[in-house]
Parts: C-alpha cells; structure tokens; sequence
C-alpha cells in the first residue's frame, strides 16, 4: 500500500468508528484535526506522513471514555498500524503523539517531544476554541450530565492530571479550567494566529453569556 492508500483507509476506519459519537469526539472533529494538522504541517518542516497518521488516529479511544486509562488509544492505534504494515518507526512515533497530546489539566505540562507531535497537539487544541470549541464544549457536558452554569462553583486549575480526571464542574468553568489558557500553550507560529482569532470569539461570547445571565440586555 502507498502511504496515500494508508492514508485514505485509516479516514475510512475512524470515519466509520467515530461516526455518530455525541460528545465532540465524533469524526467530523477528527477530519477538522486532520485538515489544520495538513494546514500547519506545510509550514514546519515535518513527516507529513506521521502528522496525518497522528491526527486521524488520535481519539480512536480517548481516556475520558475509557475510565481514565490513557493507554488504550495508543494500544488501538498500534493494533491498526501493524494491520496496515506500516513501519515500526513511524508506528512507535504516531502512538507516542497519541499518548503525549492530551490535555491533562493546567498544572500539567505535556510538552511534545517532535515537531510532528507539536502540529497535531496544535491542531487538537484549536478545534477546542473558537465557535466549534464552544459548540464542542456544551456537546461534551450535555452528554456528561453537567449542568451549563452555577455561578456559585468557581473555576479550578488542577494540578494533577488524576483531579482533573475527576473533575465535574459545570461547562462554563471548562473555558476557565482550560479553554482560554490554550492560546497561549500553542506550539506553532501558525496556530499561534489561528488561536487569537478563535480566543476573541470566546472571549465575546462569555462577555455576551454573563451579561444576558444578569439580564442586563
Ligand atoms: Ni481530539
């Protein structure tokens, strides 16, 4: 198989697992991280093999789903590559990204550890904010049972990845606890200017939010 055909089958594959899904973990987010991962990739000199790869396959399982354990979307990842015959090399690269690239609350530091590693955490991170983040936010605590606002439950930054795991705090907190601070955790020039944009929309919308809350427009 060409890298091509390696490719076009792993989209098929998640396309058909993740279709449906209601939390914000569906395909439609894979395809948006697969296409700014493309976007930010021409402009860094990286493996655009391993990026596409990396980018399809990295919520083929997520630990949010899977009681916490963040070891079964490599595990998947590696079962389908091997399938597909794809080098052992780009294999253990792409399941190292998928471990790595998560975020795991904002005490916790998950530097990636290539290039390639930091344009698909780029890309992950920029679906999370701006209007699709803010769709995908609401999407997510809906389908966790979370309540959309309490004024009287204040944000937190978690300092472990284990509190933030158990976190079930309401969804305007989640923009405190992490979606604003990701602008500033982007890797890449590229997604460094994409992410302004998408910050200010957020940022409008929770001015707008809280006005309307105190019923004051
Ligand atoms: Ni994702």
């Amino acid at each position: 198989m060409t890298k091509k055909q390696i490719i076009k089958k792993t989209a098929k594959h998640i396309k058909s697992k993740l279709t449906g899904e209601g939390s914000g973990h569906d395909w439609w987010h894979v395809y948006r991280v697969w296409k700014n991962a493309l976007h930010i990739g021409k402009h860094e000199s990286v493996d655009l093999f391993v990026v596409e790869l990396a980018a399809l396959l990295h919520d083929i399982a997520d630990w949010k789903f899977n009681h916490g354990d963040d070891n079964v979307g490599p595990r998947k990842a590696r079962e389908w590559l091997e399938k597909s015959a794809v080098d052992e090399k780009v294999i253990s690269h792409v399941c190292q990204i998928i471990k790595d690239a998560s975020f795991k609350g904002a005490g916790v530091s998950t530097k990636m550890k290539t290039i390639e590693g930091m344009v698909v955490q780029d890309a992950d991170r920029l679906d999370a904010i701006g209007a699709i983040g803010i769709g995908r936010t609401f999407a997510y605590g809906g389908a966790k049972g979370r309540e959309m606002y309490n004024p009287e439950i204040k944000p937190e930054k978690h300092a472990s990845f284990e509190q933030y795991k158990k976190n079930q705090s309401h969804t305007i907190n989640h923009f405190y606890e992490k979606l604003l601070l990701l602008k500033d955790l982007m890797n890449t020039k590229t997604a460094k200017r994409m992410a302004r944009k998408r910050h200010k929309v957020m940022e409008n919308f929770l001015a707008e939010f809280f006005q309307e809350w105190k019923g004051k427009n």
